[in-house]
């Protein structure tokens, strides 16, 4: 048996206040790009490189962090994965003191469909230095050539360069995004099917103050 499978289990498993802090800001960083940002708008790129900051935490926290939340205790394996649904179907209940496997494939594909949303967002925008200084340049373009006609078609110019450019990124960043929202409905449909079957509190202990 492997070692994160537990002979003696813990009454509930433990997620330290790392994991419980960024699986939330990611969830709340989603939403707002998702619902309430205008597609690539300022708010919506600083909300963007928030999510890659926490999303690049939760990684570390995969090498340094306490051993259930080690990628370690969860690496990806489809046997086990299969294997896990074979218990299922035969009622079996071996607790995980981290990711059961299937969940745990389930957390690297949100991750890598997360990694694919943020690397084409920022190929788009540019990383936040460079938006920066890009936000700068009407001002300096004003100033060089004076007249507001000739700024205007400097700008149109620039920008459709850059939509022919981002054309491409812009559909791999928003097919991304589509994948992204069907895994996370199976994602809440498998927390919500293991806590059935189960009968433990796994959403609670995601939640501040447990553990
Ligand atoms: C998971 C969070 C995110 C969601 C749900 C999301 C969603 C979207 C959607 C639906 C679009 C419109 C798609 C299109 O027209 O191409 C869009 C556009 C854009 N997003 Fe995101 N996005 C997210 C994260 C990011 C990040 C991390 C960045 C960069 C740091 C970013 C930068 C942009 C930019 C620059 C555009 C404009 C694309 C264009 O003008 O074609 N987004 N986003
Ligand atoms: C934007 C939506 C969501 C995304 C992108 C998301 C993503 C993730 C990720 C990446 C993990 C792994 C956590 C880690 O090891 O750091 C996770 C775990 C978890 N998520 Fe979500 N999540 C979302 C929404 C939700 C919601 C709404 C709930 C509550 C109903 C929820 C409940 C959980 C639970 C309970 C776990 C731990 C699963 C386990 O015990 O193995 N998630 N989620």
């Amino acid at each position: 048996m492997h070692d994160d499978d537990e002979t003696m289990p813990p009454a509930r498993r433990r997620w330290d206040p790392v994991v419980k802090l960024t699986h939330w800001a990611v969830v709340g960083a989603v939403l707002a790009n998702a619902l309430l940002t205008e597609e690539g708008s300022a708010t919506h790129v600083w909300i963007g490189y928030a999510l890659a900051a926490v999303l690049a935490l939760r990684l570390l926290w995969g090498f340094v962090g306490p051993a259930e939340a080690r990628f370690s205790a969860f690496l990806p394996n489809p046997a086990r994965a299969l294997a896990h649904v074979r218990e299922i179907r035969a009622g079996g209940h071996t607790r995980h003191a981290s990711h059961n496997p299937l969940g745990a494939l389930m957390v690297y594909a949100i991750w890598s469909c997360l990694g694919v949303v943020i690397a084409s967002g920022i190929a788009m925008a540019g990383l936040p230095g460079a938006v920066r200084a890009e936000r700068h340049e009407p001002a300096v373009a004003t100033a060089q050539v004076g007249g507001e006609r000739e700024e205007e078609g400097e700008k149109d110019g620039r920008k459709d360069r850059e939509g022919e450019e981002e054309g491409g990124l812009g559909e791999v960043h928003e097919a991304a995004v589509n994948l992204l929202y069907l895994l996370i409905v199976l994602h809440i449909a498998g927390v919500v099917f293991e806590t059935r079957r189960s009968g433990r509190d796994v959403v609670l202990a995601m939640l501040p103050g447990r553990g």
